[in-house]
């Protein structure tokens, strides 16, 4: 066993090739049993050492303690007959011990570096635990905020998608796989989750092969070329067919049209799950389904291991098939360098959990995600006030701070709000409510007499962490509780009201900001959250952050994006809205476009939006060549000036429109953005250069392709402002 070992482990660092023969070596001594048994994902720890030893865990997720991974791998290891470490796995979203805001957060910042930071310290922290393998990034588009794992996601815009994952895949994947502070990326979930109909987690999907290439596949395809290890099947159908058992996407797109080698596992269960889809007759054959459609390994459904042996000798499946899965295993395992290292040190992660330039990180990316929404007379920052009330349920709520996903976040390290607001005010503590959904408001009259004792006051609205994520879908968006009540009955005092929001998901509160001066939107911005926000509030600090997803009015608005496409009769002004309706009116057509008669067109706030203390003027663009080749690249400059009183960062954004396609394409899309640092006063010119080959879709025929034609650009603070400049593509 030893010498198997140690023959096999000085691989790890050496070239690819050298990698495949040994991988065709090893494969060459397994039995199929043994085949199998790599393929058997399993959720678990220590218990699980009789498996190993017999060769039939290929991975475990869902155990953090060294010791017990140490004694589990040892079984596999020293006790199975060829000794095949196992590839220990987790879900570090956004952070391992010191927690980052959650993905939707992190998208806000529009700052894909520290995006990348912060996927390295969850790597740094993770790694020194044991975890090798993380079930991120998540790359589905959002399509509407009732879905609750919008939280982990970077929004509804594939540009943005597309950053953000690979800034992840990046941080995590370091230059390296074999670097023991590497641990493999898993480009999730694939493909099209987020579009489940009504925001409804695991519904179904109706996607077309156009929108799945031209939105969907995207951020999948970019993170596959920056080197994403492995990737996770989706829990939805698509058309009629679950991901976990579609042969088009896993290998005619994945393998064939992408060229991608890495490792395919399903999610939980996922290939269980397509007998409930009505896609299976019994676990035998979604087993059967999954391994012949592309499925490397099974994570939970028991499937492979129970019936694979026996679907091979039917001839169901080839033992070719068997080898590809089991290939695809055995090379990131010897990427990894588990052969050579397969123990943990484990004393590593206390030198590294909650390193201060760990705690710094989170920090600073807590600070670039939060969203100025509001700021009525400057209110903030409050950097007079001396006396503060601190109220609302989430001003103090460390575990909830975290948001979801943050399994192994300690909510001890976590920094609250009324903790850092401490360190600068006066403050006044009364929360007012206990909890996010509390109803209570027999506090409220304590709550009011503070407010008129305070120079101002900060309320902390939100939702708790577990009011998103995973198959937490929401019919309405409002503040839960009698929070809305309590931001109500702090404004009666008259004084400065300033209302933090930490949530999980853009909700619906027009009614709130009636009720505020300012709002700060921080989606649960993690262990590090009250100093940045205490920054934000006290001005040592100033917002930068901008929307990843639209804000709706109201639910009923869902599904609502900014990418869509223009409709036939879209909305221009023209609208009549119910209050306008005569009594008793007679049949007519009202408006005639596309719109609500309640709650009208359009969102509370645009993709993109995001105030700043200070405040930018955009020059008009102007584009150096405004007729273009197709292999040509457009350069467009423009003036942007700091008019404020701030030093400030600005995300200037890039949109483009094709106004006429073989297929209609979306009112505008982001091509690209850049954060710009401003003294006050400060005026800089700016220049984008895009390829034109970045305008390039899939059009009527199929084809990935830039087509001529007439185009529009605009350069703005968000997706609904900026002068439009037109260009030609020849
Ligand atoms: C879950 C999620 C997936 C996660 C996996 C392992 O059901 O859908 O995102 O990585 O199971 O926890």
């Amino acid at each position: 066993m030893a010498g198997a070992i140690a023959a096999l482990a000085s691989c790890a660092t050496e070239p690819q090739s050298d990698i495949d023969k040994k991988v065709d070596d090893l494969l060459s001594q397994m039995t199929l049993r043994e085949k199998v048994g790599q393929m058997n994902q399993l959720s678990g720890g220590a218990w699980l050492a009789e498996t190993a030893a017999k060769g039939e865990v290929g991975s475990i997720l869902n155990c953090v303690d060294p010791a017990e991974l140490n004694a589990v791998q040892k079984a596999a290891v020293e006790e199975s007959r060829l000794g095949i470490p196992i590839l220990i796995s987790r879900d570090v979203i956004h952070g391992f011990r010191t927690i980052f805001p959650i993905p939707l957060g992190q998208a806000a910042t529009f700052d894909p570096a520290i995006v990348e930071k912060g996927a390295r310290v969850a790597a740094v922290e993770a790694t020194a635990s044991g975890i090798r393998w993380t079930f991120s990034p998540m790359l589905d588009i959002a399509r509407d905020p009732r879905w609750g794992r919008v939280a982990e996601g970077a929004g509804e815009d594939p540009y943005l998608d597309v950053q953000m994952g690979v800034a992840m895949v990046k941080g995590y994947q370091g230059d390296d796989l074999s670097d023991p502070t590497s641990m493999a990326a898993c480009i999730k979930h694939f493909v099209g989750y987020g579009a489940a109909e009504g925001g409804r987690d695991y519904n179904s999907t109706m996607i077309s092969e156009r929108s799945l290439r031209n939105t969907y596949f995207p951020a999948f395809k970019a993170t596959a070329e920056a080197g994403a290890a492995t990737l996770m099947t989706s829990f939805n159908e698509i058309d009629g067919i679950p991901s976990t058992g579609n042969k088009w996407l896993l290998k005619n797109i994945l393998r064939d049209e992408w060229g991608w080698d890495g490792m395919v596992v399903t999610d939980w269960n996922s290939a269980g799950e397509m007998i409930a889809h009505g896609f299976s007759r019994d676990l035998k054959h979604t087993a059967e389904q999954a391994v012949n459609a592309g499925v490397d390994m099974d994570m939970m459904s028991y499937g492979f291991i129970q019936y694979v042996e026996e679907l091979v000798a039917e001839g169901k499946i080839s033992e070719k098939e068997i080898d590809r899965a089991v290939r695809n295993i055995l090379k990131l395992k010897f990427e990894l360098g588990l052969f050579e290292n397969p123990y943990i040190d484990e004393s590593a992660s206390a030198k590294v959990d909650y390193a201060p330039k760990h705690l710094e990180a989170a920090k600073q990316c807590a600070i670039e995600s939060a969203i100025l929404l509001q700021n009525k007379r400057n209110v903030l920052p409050l950097d007079k006030a001396r006396t503060i009330l601190v109220t609302g349920p989430l001003a103090d709520a460390p575990y909830e701070q975290m948001g979801t996903w943050a399994f192994d976040g300690q909510k001890e390290h976590t920094v609250t709000p009324l903790a850092a607001l401490r360190e600068e005010y006066d403050v006044i503590w009364e929360p007012g409510l206990k909890y996010s959904r509390d109803k209570d408001t027999k506090d409220f009259a304590k709550v009011r007499n503070a407010a008129a004792r305070a120079d101002a006051a900060v309320v902390f609205v939100g939702e708790e962490a577990i009011l998103s994520g995973e198959a937490h879908s929401l019919s309405n968006l409002n503040l839960q509780g009698a929070q809305s009540e309590l931001i109500a009955e702090v404004a009666k005092a008259g004084k400065p009201v300033v209302v933090v929001v930490m949530a999980g998901r853009p909700l619906t509160i027009e009614r709130d900001l009636a009720n505020c001066d300012a709002m700060l939107y921080s989606f649960h911005p993690g262990t590090m959250g009250g100093p940045a926000l205490a920054d934000l509030i006290k001005g040592k600090a100033v917002p930068s952050g901008k929307l990843p997803m639209t804000f709706l009015r109201d639910a009923g608005q869902a599904p609502f994006y900014y990418n869509h496409n223009n409709g036939g009769r879209p909305c221009n002004g023209t609208e009549t809205l119910l209050e306008d309706i005569p009594i008793a009116a007679g049949q007519t057509s009202l408006g005639c476009t596309s719109y609500y008669l309640d709650s009208g067109y359009g969102p509370l706030f645009p993709f993109g939006y995001g105030l700043s203390y200070s405040s930018f003027e955009y020059g008009r663009p102007v584009i150096e060549n405004a007729e273009l080749e197709r292999d040509g690249t457009i350069r467009v400059s423009f003036d942007l000036k700091n008019t404020g009183r701030y030093e400030a960062t600005e995300v200037a954004q890039l949109y483009v429109q094709d106004k006429v396609g073989s297929v209609v394409r979306p009112v505008k899309e982001l091509k690209g953005f850049q954060r710009v640092t401003l003294a006050p006063g400060e005026s800089k010119t700016v220049t984008f250069e895009l390829p034109v080959s970045d305008l390039a879709f899939w059009n009527i025929d199929m084809e990935y392709v830039v087509e001529p034609g007439d185009f529009r650009l605009w350069i703005a603070g968000d997706s609904a402002s900026g002068e439009p400049v037109d260009f030609i593509v020849k």
